[in-house]
């Protein structure tokens, strides 16, 4: 394997055991062949990709034989609900039937549902395969590809059944982002803008001015912002891989609130970015209520997410629920919530000693 670095090298991720490139650009999806190969030696090939990106799985699929390395493609309908055990059990026999070995490479192509879907595969499947991510939405690409978090569904809870297990690169082809329902792209903004919020003022500063050319896709400017987002997302997943030093909770930013919303909702109401854009006001409003951030601050946070149509308010919010939600969220331990608030925008902290009251009057206000 020849080392390559190419410029639309977004960050490298460095865990314990694993270091990989984050690859960001336009027009890239059909180079992922050769890449391939300066990251790993692997023989064949198993494309698991979600039904809706058909023509993006073809082209992984193409540049892969042109590189000489045989590929089979398994299609999941797309979808949550096919997030679980169900739909590992035929992934399995498809690679049973293809008689893939340990050395063989699985690749997802799709959303977040299908990097955690093929990720939970790759980790088992032989007691783990090479494996890699091509994200197509703006939520896997910020967020669901980096890290090294796979998992399925059960129907007691989302994502109860997982693992670590990192991947050997991620590759985003923003112009696959051209197709993405326009609901799904103002979604994905909202992990993007918390990137900035909790770790990076002049990030902040960017989607606020750029914001016209940062929604249209425009192939350069989306391209850099996705690139700066993307590398704060694997810095910290680098410093702090299994969340166990206080640095990556920070990235739960807006994440306590918006899973209640999520959950409380039964997960129709909203996407996962709009509930976490409602999250983050009401992480914005506890901040504040804290002595951290100032009104004009939480003005701000507010008028940046407005700009991208995410919501700020909703009038589905049920204090009693999303409290209940909470305290039996799995990252609420003996009842004590790690909330994860802005000293200043740029700059998260967290906090346990966050009195319900105020929890209560900022859901009130967020009740529109
Ligand atoms: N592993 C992690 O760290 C992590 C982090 C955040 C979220 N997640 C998981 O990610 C999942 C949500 O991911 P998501 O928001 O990407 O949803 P998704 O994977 O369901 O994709 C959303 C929709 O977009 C369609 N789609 C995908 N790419 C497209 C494209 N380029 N053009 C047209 N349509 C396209 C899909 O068919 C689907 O209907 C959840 O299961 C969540 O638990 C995981």
């Amino acid at each position: 394997m020849v080392k390559v670095n190419y410029d639309d090298l977004a960050s490298e991720v460095i865990t314990s055991d694993a270091k990989y490139p984050v690859w960001v650009g336009w027009s890239i999806i059909d180079k992922i062949g050769e890449r391939v190969k300066t990251v790993c030696d692997t023989k064949v090939a198993y494309i698991v990709a979600d039904e809706g990106v058909n023509s993006q799985a073809r082209k992984v699929q193409i540049s892969m034989e042109s590189a000489g390395i045989p590929t089979y493609i398994f299609f999941v309908p797309s979808g949550e609900k096919h997030k679980n055990l169900d739909t590992v059990k035929h992934i399995y026999s498809w690679l049973a039937d293809h008689k893939a070995e340990r050395g063989h490479m699985i690749i997802a192509v799709g959303g977040g549902v299908i990097g955690d879907l093929a990720g939970f595969v790759a980790a088992t499947y032989l007691r783990g395969m090479p494996f890699s991510q091509v994200p197509t939405t703006l939520l896997s690409m910020m967020d669901a590809s980096i890290g090294g978090k796979v998992a399925v569904d059960m129907e007691q809870g989302k994502n109860l059944v997982g693992s670590f297990y990192q991947p050997k690169f991620v590759l985003s082809d923003v112009e696959t982002l051209n197709t993405l329902p326009a609901r799904e792209l103002t979604s994905g903004w909202a992990e993007a803008i918390k990137h900035g919020l909790i770790l990076d003022e002049s990030l902040l500063n960017v989607f606020e001015e750029k914001h016209s050319a940062i929604t249209s896709l425009d192939p350069e400017i989306a391209t850099e912002i996705i690139r700066k987002s993307v590398a704060i997302k694997a810095g910290v997943v680098s410093k702090d891989e299994k969340e166990t030093l206080g640095i990556r909770i920070l990235l739960n930013y807006g994440h306590t609130v918006g899973h209640a919303i999520e959950s409380t909702t039964g997960y129709s109401k909203f996407l996962h970015g709009e509930a976490v854009s409602i999250g983050m006001m009401a992480a914005a409003l506890l901040s504040n209520s804290m002595g951290m951030m100032s009104d004009e601050e939480v003005r701000r946070q507010e008028c940046v997410l407005k700009q991208y149509d995410l919501p700020t308010t909703s009038n589905a919010i049920e204090s009693e629920k999303i409290i209940e939600a909470i305290k039996s969220d799995k990252k609420t331990i003996g009842g004590s919530v790690n909330w994860v608030l802005l000293s200043k925008i740029g700059k998260a902290v967290t906090n346990n000693e966050v009195p319900e009251a105020f929890l209560l009057e900022a859901l009130s206000n967020l009740r529109r």
